[in-house]
C-alpha cells in the first residue's frame, strides 16, 4: 500500500459508504440496539463496537484506518487534541513512583504535562543525549519521551540508535512526529512502541481543526483506549475527522510544496547577514543533516531562526515589519507564520529548553517562495541595529 492511496482511498470502497466520494460525517452521538443483551455485549467492547460518541464512531474509525497504516502501526486512537493524545498516553505508561526520561527539547506544554504529574508521583529528567540517558535512568524509569526533529531547535535524533537503547533497557518509548507527519518519517519502522502527532498542523493543513492521534500496536493502544480515551473525555468530533480525512487526501502534495518553499526561504536566512544561525535539518551546515537523511524522506517547513540580538524588543519589531508572514502560535497550515518564543512560551520553559531570545520560529506555508523572501528580507533591513 502506498501513501498516496492510503490518503486518498483506504477504507473508502466500503459498502456502507455507498460511493459517497467524500465519506459521510456520522453526527451521532449514540448507537441503538435491537435487545438489551445487544447493548450489553457492545459495552464490554466499546474500543471496537459503536456505543457512544466519547468512546467511537465510524467517521473518526476511518480517518484512524489512514493514519494507522500511514505510520505502518497496528492501530491509531484520535483525540480532540495533540495533548489530548500526549496526556492520554503519558498517563496509559506510567503508575505512582515511575520515572520518565525526556530526550531533547520537547513541546512546552508536554513538559509542563509532565510536571503537572509529578503531583501523582511520576518524575522526570530532561537529558540531551543517550549519555545522559545512561546516567539519569532509574530501577523507577519506564518510558523514553522524546521529539525528532526536536522542538524549536530541530535537533535530530538517531531514532533507531535511541530505540535500541531503551529497548536494551526495557523502556516504551513514545516519539512526537508532528514535525515530519507520516509522508517525510515512519518512526515505528525505527522502534518507536508509540507516535504521537498533532493532527492541528500539517495533517488538517487548514488551519480549521485541532486535534491529535497515537498509533501503535494494539497491545498499547487497546488498554489506553478503554480507559484514559475513555475516562478523560477527550474525544474526537466526527466534523473534525471528516477535516482530517480531507486533509490526507492532499497532504503528500502539500508536503512536497512545503519542503520545497520552506528550504528556499532556509537557504535565503543562511546567507543573510543579520542572521546568526539557521535550525532547519534540511540545510546541509544543520549538524543533524545526515542522521535526517538516513531516517527521513524529506523535510517540512517549520524551522526556527536566530536574529543577531540579545534584545526581545528588536525581535519583535522584526516581526512586526512583516507584511506577508502573519503572526502566530501554530503552524502547518497554507499560511506563513512567524512566532518569538521568548515572547509568549513560558519563561521557566523557555529557559529549560535554552530557547535564546532573538530565535524566532517561521512556518513557511504554501504561497510563492519569492514573495515570502522579499518580505523576510525587508523586514531584516529595517530591524534597529540589524540592518
Ligand atoms: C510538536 C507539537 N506537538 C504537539 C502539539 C500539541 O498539539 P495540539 O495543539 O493539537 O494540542 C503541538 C502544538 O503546537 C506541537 O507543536
Amino acid at each position: 500500500m502506498d501513501d498516496e492511496w492510503i490518503c486518498g482511498r483506504l477504507g473508502e470502497d466500503e459498502p456502507w459508504l455507498l460511493g459517497a466520494v467524500n465519506p459521510p460525517v456520522f453526527e451521532n452521538s449514540l448507537f441503538t440496539f435491537r435487545t438489551a443483551g445487544e447493548l450489553g455485549e457492545a459495552i464490554k467492547d466499546e474500543d471496537e463496537r459503536y456505543v457512544y460518541w466519547r468512546g467511537t464512531n465510524p467517521t473518526v474509525d476511518l480517518a484512524q484506518r489512514k493514519l494507522a497504516a500511514l505510520e505502518r502501526g497496528e492501530r491509531a486512537k484520535c483525540f480532540a487534541s495533540g495533548m489530548g493524545a500526549i496526556s492520554a498516553t503519558i498517563s496509559s505508561l506510567v503508575s505512582a513512583g515511575d520515572h520518565v526520561l525526556v530526550l531533547g527539547a520537547v513541546y512546552g506544554p508536554t513538559t509542563q504535562f509532565l510536571r503537572y504529574l509529578e503531583k501523582f508521583g511520576v518524575t522526570h529528567t530532561h537529558v540531551s543525549d543517550l549519555a545522559g540517558c545512561d546516567s539519569a535512568i532509574r530501577s523507577s524509569t519506564r518510558l523514553l519521551y522524546f521529539e525528532s526533529p526536536s522542538y524549536m531547535r530541530y535537533e535530530v535524533f538517531d531514532i533507531a540508535a535511541v530505540t535500541g537503547w531503551a529497548r536494551e533497557h526495557g523502556l516504551v518509548t513514545a516519539m512526537d512526529n508532528t514535525w515530519s507527519t507520516p509522508i517525510f518519517q515512519k518512526p515505528l519502522t525505527l522502534g518507536v512502541d508509540l507516535v504521537l502527532h498533532s493532527l492541528s498542523k500539517y495533517v488538517g493543513g487548514h488551519s480549521d481543526l485541532v486535534g491529535g492521534v497515537v498509533v501503535g500496536p494494539s497491545r498499547l493502544i487497546r488498554p489506553l483506549a478503554l480507559t484514559e480515551y475513555q475516562l478523560y473525555g477527550a474525544a474526537m468530533s466526527p466534523h473534525d475527522a471528516a477535516k482530517v480525512i480531507k486533509g490526507l487526501r492532499t497532504l503528500p502534495v502539500r508536503m512536497a510544496a512545503h519542503q520545497e518553499r520552506g528550504l528556499a526561504v532556509a537557504a535565503f536566512l543562511a546567507e543573510h547577514p543579520a542572521v546568526r544561525v539557521v535550525n532547519h535539518p534540511g540545510l546541509s551546515a544543520h549538524p543533524g543533516h545526515a542522521q535526517a537523511k538516513a531516517q527521513m524522506s524529506g523535510f517540512s517547513s517549520l524551522f526556527s531562526i536566530e536574529l543577531d540580538t540579545e534584545s526581545r524588543e528588536e525581535a519583535a519589531e522584526f516581526l512586526d515589519r512583516l507584511r506577508h508572514f502573519r503572526i502566530g502560535v501554530s503552524w502547518g497550515g497554507f499560511e506563513s507564520l512567524v512566532n518569538v518564543p521568548a515572547l509568549s512560551v513560558e519563561e521557566s520553559v523557555r529557559a529549560t529548553m535554552g530557547i535564546p531570545v532573538g530565535l524566532v520560529r517561521l512556518s513557511v506555508g504554501l504561497e510563492a517562495a519569492d514573495t515570502l523572501i522579499k518580505d523576510l528580507g525587508l523586514a531584516l533591513e529595517g530591524v534597529g541595529r540589524l540592518a
